[in-house]
Parts: structure tokens; C-alpha cells; sequence
């Protein structure tokens, strides 16, 4: 990660409060009218048709509690060791009812806790799901669970989704009898027409059969997307599919890692029956269901055309433990190698078959394979060694892999040191940065060795607001993303990052994500807006471009940590653009991004080809730029696109304070 103030989990409210001052301390430099000049006749280069994609790791309860669509917290209870959390015992009528952890009764090796109710006369079990069940009318669930007890029969079961208070029931049915043996139990709860969306609800499987009852693998699903069993939550999924990514970037990040090697993404534990995967404690302080498993990723990419970079583990760990290149390391090689045979083997080779046997026979397409996370971290020098190791097993069986380094980019981490004996195809980069610094550097890549290995920005943000970015974020990606695809042949890949956050208290571990929600909710951030609108109006052409007298102010940069004299003020572009063309359409797409707090008026000559005096605008502008969506206020800043006139080979066009606005030229 890159970034002059911020470190990592740390909260960007600081920077709010300093970059309000910022704001007030910057004075525009006056100047003639800016001119944008574009020559559509001088495509200087095709837009990477990778460059727009997604990165995911298990992070502020992206996947359980986010994107995953269980909506059981602790559903086969190994989330805390000592106590069945998110569960409470339920007390019906007279009777009394007790729970507790008992691993004597294993089901097998991955569900080998369960949870013991000891019921007099009326009672059961409840779990409040992540932050509450989301309950909506006309809605089937599904619930299933492992139950068994300590008589020959016992029940019926009481399985409900109702309020925290039991006092109204949204959906119920009944198990009729169980048994002393562990089985499956399989009900659909349908809800009615006349409820209202609500989320502070708890789901209960209760009894009038006094007696002992073990539970496990205890699951509540909601309709998913595309009606996957097992699949997501059907809001985020479209709110992702909207956005058209290329690519997803998986497992991680630090989760690929985990903070020790014992600890890292165990994909082979995440195929195939629920009841056979243990999960794993992950690295962000919550243990991980791997209800999202390797397959889940790869039909999540198939959900939207999207095609999966793999990220394999190459034997570093956040914690610093390592594996040393040769003997040692061979495992992990292989196991790298089982996982792209998983991936895109055909049904004859043993991981190809895997995957069929696991429920999809098609392999899936992959281009891109990145060789761990970070590792400009490890500091025992032992990357040089592990990437050469994993770069020749992979080439050799997979020679058209392009084969992702995470070191040698121009990022703090990759300046670090860089891969000597084998050159890779794409070098991860990773900048979390403030908008100043943002559009400080958004010409980054103008001047980028071209000979060397093409740039993934696997991970960047803007990190201001919180627990989404705000607008001033949006400002500062939008400005950094047209310094990108300006520079999209080298630039072949970019994802944001972290895409997603729970937004309840003790959801999140990272402020300044893209999509944010509850159990029953979600919404963009003003970034979230500028990636799926700079996606949509990418073009395949990057035209050349030349601004001429564009206004600078004088920024005032935040005081860094530890030091108490403020640094001297600094002198930015307050207009920041970029311009491709649709060779299919013929259509321009101009992008400006006004960073001013005055609205600033451009004039565009347009070279080469006649453009029509009619084409539309998309505008993402707010008043103050610490303005934010949230749960409760998920529209409040939203493209807003309008036809204009007024165009042609010469016009002139005003652009709002604080907005992205990205024009739509047509040919005449
Ligand atoms: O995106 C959050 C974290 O930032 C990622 O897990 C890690 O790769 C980076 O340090």
C-alpha cells in the first residue's frame, strides 16, 4: 500500500477536518480561459479492454454478512471457542430452555462443534443474524439444519423468522419429528404480502418436547442472484453487475495470506458440501464461514462476465513467517498448480474433475495469475527465490499465463527491491492515498517505463470518509483514474479497493470502501458512482489530448504525522481530463474533473472528425466535498445525466464546483 498519511485501518476523519482547512487555505490562481484541445484523428493507444475490474477479500464482513447471502452469524458455532455467540436460548410460555457449546458430538471432522438445548416444556434456540434478519414481504427462505436428540424421536420443531421480541411471527414451519441421529432437516419459509421490510428480527427453531436436542450447520437463505444455491445477496449483485467489471481480483489481498501460513486462504477446504468445509480464521479480526469458496468466486466472476485474477498463496504471511524457496516450498507450488487445474482444467485432469464433481464441468477462462500479496513486506528477501519457483512450475505447465509479480512497480512497496532473474508480465502496484495526493500524481504513469512489465493497480483508493468514501474521495479517484486510462497501455488492469463494508458497528476494519450496507440495504459511495460511469463511457481509443491554460490552486497539505509545522502549500490542477473514443460508435467521451469550489468554464476544440452540435452529459457533483451517501441517505450524491446542445468542433461548457463530468461527443 502506498500513502503519505495513511497507515493501514487507520480512520480518515483526520483528514476531514484538515482537509476542510485545505480547502479554505486554497486560492485559485487565476488564468484565461483553460482549453482543452482533442485530436480524435490520433488515437494514441487502445484502452486495455482489462482495465476496469473489481478486487475482493473476506474484509469488513464483505462476504459473511455482506455479499454471501447466509444470513446465520456463527451457523455452525466455531466463531468464538467458549460461547455460542450471536445465539440466545428462547423461554416459550412456562418452560425453560438452556444452550450451550459441546464438541462431544462431532458430525464429521469440519462440524465438530455443535450447540447442545436442553428444553423443559417449551423452548429453543435463536440467532440474530449479522446486524439483524433482513425480513421482506412475499419472500421464500430457505432453512436448513443438522439436528439430532438425545431420545429415539423428539420434536416437532418450530423453525420461524420473527421480530428480536418473538411477538411477530413474519414466516414459520415444521419439522415433524427428528431422531438420535445427525440428519438434515430442509424448510421453506414464505412470508406475507402485508409486512413491512425490517431487519431488527431474529430466526428461532424451537420446541414443545421437553428433552436434549443438538444443532449444527444451522443456514437461512434469501433469494439469491440468478437463484444460486448457496449464492448472493441479489442487491449487491447488481449493484456490481451495473458497474460491468472486466475482472475480479481473488481471494485477496491479506487474506490470501493470512496472519500466519497455517492461516492462509485454504482453498481446497472451501469445495463442495457445506458440512465438509471447516472454515478459517481469517485476518481481519472475524473468522471466515468459507461459505464463499473457490467455486463461489468463480461463478460469482461468471455472474458478471467478468474473468477471475487469481491471486495464489506463494508463501508469505502477514505476520511476517515465510517459506524458504526449494524443498520447502514445493508444496505450496503444487498446491498453486492444483488450483489452476481447478480453475481451467478440463474433466480429464484430477482438479478439473474436482470442479465437475463439484457442480461445474465447464472450466473457467483465466489470463491472469498473481504470485502472492504485498511482498515488499517480507522482509527475509525470500520473494527473489519463491517467485522464481512458482513463475517456472507455472510457465512450464501453463506457458500462456501472464504471471503477476507483487513487487517492482512504483508503489512504495514495489520500489522496495524488484524480481532479478525472471521478468514478470504485469507488476502489482497499490496506492491508498489522500485526494490531494491523488491529484498530485495523477500523471503517474505519463512518463512510465514502457519496456518494462505492464502495471496492475490491483488495489487504490482514495481514503477520505468513512465507512464509504465521500466526494472529495471521488474527486481525488476520478482525477487519478483519467491519469490511468490515459495511460491504459501499460495500465492493463485497476481495482478499487476494499469494494465492500458492513456499516453496523463492529462491521467494518477499513474506512473508505466502495458499496455499503446492512442486512436489508445498500448503497454506492460518490466513487462507487465515478467507477461504474468512467467504465460505461471507456471507449477502446485513448485520443490525444493537450489542456492549455488550465487554473492551479495552491493546496494547502495536511501536517504530517508527528510534526507540527505545516509543510508549504503546494500548487495542483484544479481541472484533471481524459478523452477516449468508441471506434464502434464513433462516439467521445470527454472526462473533466472539477475539483475547484468555483464552478470553471472550459473550451474544447475537438480536431479531426465533425461532432454534432447535440450529444448528453454525466454529471457527479456535490455542494461541500465531505458529502457522502449512507444507509439512511443513499441517493444524496448520483450521476445525473442530461442531454446537451451547444456542441460541435468548437464550444465552450461550464463545469459545477466539486463535480466528474464525462461528455458524450457524437459524430456528426
Ligand atoms: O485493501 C485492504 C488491504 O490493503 C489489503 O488486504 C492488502 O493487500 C492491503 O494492504
Amino acid at each position: 500500500m502506498e500513502g503519505i498519511l495513511f497507515k493501514k485501518g487507520s480512520i480518515s476523519r483526520r483528514m476531514l477536518a484538515l482537509f476542510a482547512a485545505c480547502e479554505l487555505s486554497a486560492a485559485m490562481v487565476a488564468a484565461a480561459e483553460p482549453t482543452i484541445t482533442i485530436d480524435a484523428n490520433k488515437p494514441l493507444h487502445n484502452v486495455s479492454p482489462t482495465f476496469f475490474g473489481l478486487m475482493t477479500e473476506e474484509i469488513n464482513h464483505s462476504y459473511d454478512g455482506g455479499l454471501y447471502a447466509e444470513l446465520i452469524q456463527n451457523r455452525t458455532f466455531k466463531d468464538d471457542p467458549k460461547q455460542p455467540v450471536h445465539w440466545s436460548a428462547v423461554k416459550l410460555g412456562n418452560g425453560s430452555a438452556a444452550i450451550v457449546l459441546d464438541q462431544s458430538q462431532p458430525i464429521n471432522t469440519a462440524l465438530t462443534t455443535c450447540l447442545k438445548l436442553d428444553v423443559q416444556g417449551s423452548g429453543g434456540i435463536a440467532n440474530d443474524g449479522y446486524w439483524g434478519i433482513p425480513v421482506k414481504p412475499e419472500t421464500t427462505y430457505h432453512a436448513s439444519f443438522f439436528a439430532k436428540t438425545n431420545r429415539k424421536s423428539g420434536g416437532p420443531l418450530t423453525v420461524s423468522i420473527e421480530s428480536h421480541d418473538g411477538k411477530q411471527i413474519f414466516a414459520t414451519a415444521q419439522v415433524p419429528g427428528i431422531t438420535d441421529q445427525w440428519r438434515r432437516y430442509d424448510v421453506s419459509l414464505v412470508t406475507g404480502a402485508d409486512i413491512k421490510p425490517s431487519v431488527d428480527n431474529r430466526f428461532v427453531i424451537s420446541t414443545n418436547d421437553s428433552g436434549t436436542y443438538w444443532f449444527n450447520l444451522v443456514s437461512l437463505f434469501p433469494p439469491t442472484f440468478n437463484g444460486r444455491p448457496n449464492g448472493n445477496r441479489v442487491d449487491l449483485m447488481q449493484m456490481l453487475t451495473a458497474m460491468g467489471p472486466q475482472f475480479l481480483r481473488l481471494p485477496g489481498g491479506n487474506y490470501l495470506e493470512g496472519d500466519t501460513i497455517a492461516t492462509r486462504f485454504p482453498w481446497k477446504q472451501t469445495l463442495g458440501d457445506l458440512a465438509q468445509r471447516p472454515g478459517h480464521p481469517g485476518c481481519w479480526r472475524y473468522r471466515s464461514s468459507d461459505g464463499m469458496g473457490l467455486l463461489e468466486f468463480l461463478e460469482w466472476c461468471e455472474d458478471m462476465k467478468a474473468e477471475p485474477v487469481l491471486a495464489v498463496y506463494a508463501g508469505y504471511s502477514l505476520r511476517g513467517e515465510h517459506v524458504n524457496p526449494g524443498p520447502d516450498l514445493q508444496p505450496f507450488v503444487n498446491d498453486a498448480l492444483d488450483e489452476i487445474e481447478y480453475v481451467t482444467g478440463d474433466t480429464s485432469t484430477k482438479w478439473g474433475a474436482e470442479r465437475a464433481k463439484d457442480g461445474h464441468p465447464q472450466p473457467f477462462k483465466l489470463t491472469y495469475v498473481e504470485i502472492g500479496n504485498e511482498d515488499g513486506f517480507d522482509k527475509s528477501g525470500s520473494y527473489e527465490g519463491r517467485f522464481v519457483q512458482f513463475y517456472d512450475a507455472i510457465k512450464a505447465k501453463y506457458p500462456q499465463l501472464q504471471l503477476i509479480s507483487t513487487v517492482g512497480g512504483r508503489d512504495s512497496l514495489g520500489k522496495r527491491f524488484t524480481v532479478k532473474q525472471r521478468t514478470p508480465d504485469v507488476v502489482d502496484e497499490h496506492y491508498y492515498r489522500n485526494a490531494m495526493e491523488m491529484e498530485a500524481d495523477a500523471a503517474h504513469y505519463d512518463d512510465y517505463d514502457r519496456k518494462g512489465p505492464k502495471v496492475f493497480v490491483g488495489e487504490w483508493a482514495t481514503r477520505e470518509g468513512g465507512p464509504t468514501t465521500n466526494m472529495n474521495a471521488a474527486l481525488g479517484d476520478a482525477a487519478w483514474l483519467t491519469g490511468m486510462e490515459r495511460n491504459s497501455d501499460i495500465v492493463v488492469m485497476q481495482c478499487f479497493a476494499p469494494l465492500f463494508v458492513n456499516v453496523n458497528r463492529g462491521g467494518m476494519q477499513w474506512s473508505g470502501d466502495l458499496i455499503g450496507y446492512d442486512a436489508l440495504k445498500s448503497y454506492g459511495s460518490p466513487s462507487y458512482y465515478v467507477q461504474k460511469v468512467f467504465n460505461h463511457t471507456q471507449g477502446d481509443k485513448v485520443l490525444a489530448t493537450k489542456g492549455e491554460d488550465i487554473p492551479k490552486l495552491a493546496v494547502q497539505p495536511p501536517t504530517p504525522r508527528g510534526k507540527t509545522a505545516p509543510p508549504a502549500k503546494v500548487m495542483l490542477p484544479s481541472l484533471f481530463y481524459s478523452a477516449t473514443r468508441d471506434s464502434k460508435t464513433g462516439a467521445i467521451y470527454v472526462k473533466v474533473v472539477n475539483t475547484a469550489a468555483t464552478e470553471q468554464a472550459v473550451r474544447f476544440e475537438v480536431k479531426g472528425a465533425p461532432v454534432a452540435a447535440k450529444g448528453s452529459e454525466i454529471v457527479i457533483k456535490s455542494a461541500k466535498p465531505e458529502d457522502a451517501n449512507g444507509i439512511s441517505d443513499p441517493t444524496k450524491i448520483v450521476p445525473v445525466t442530461t442531454q446537451v446542445g451547444d456542441l460541435g468542433n468548437s464550444f465552450t461548457r461550464t463545469f459545477a464546483p466539486y463535480s466528474v463530468n464525462v461528455l458524450e461527443l457524437q459524430s456528426q
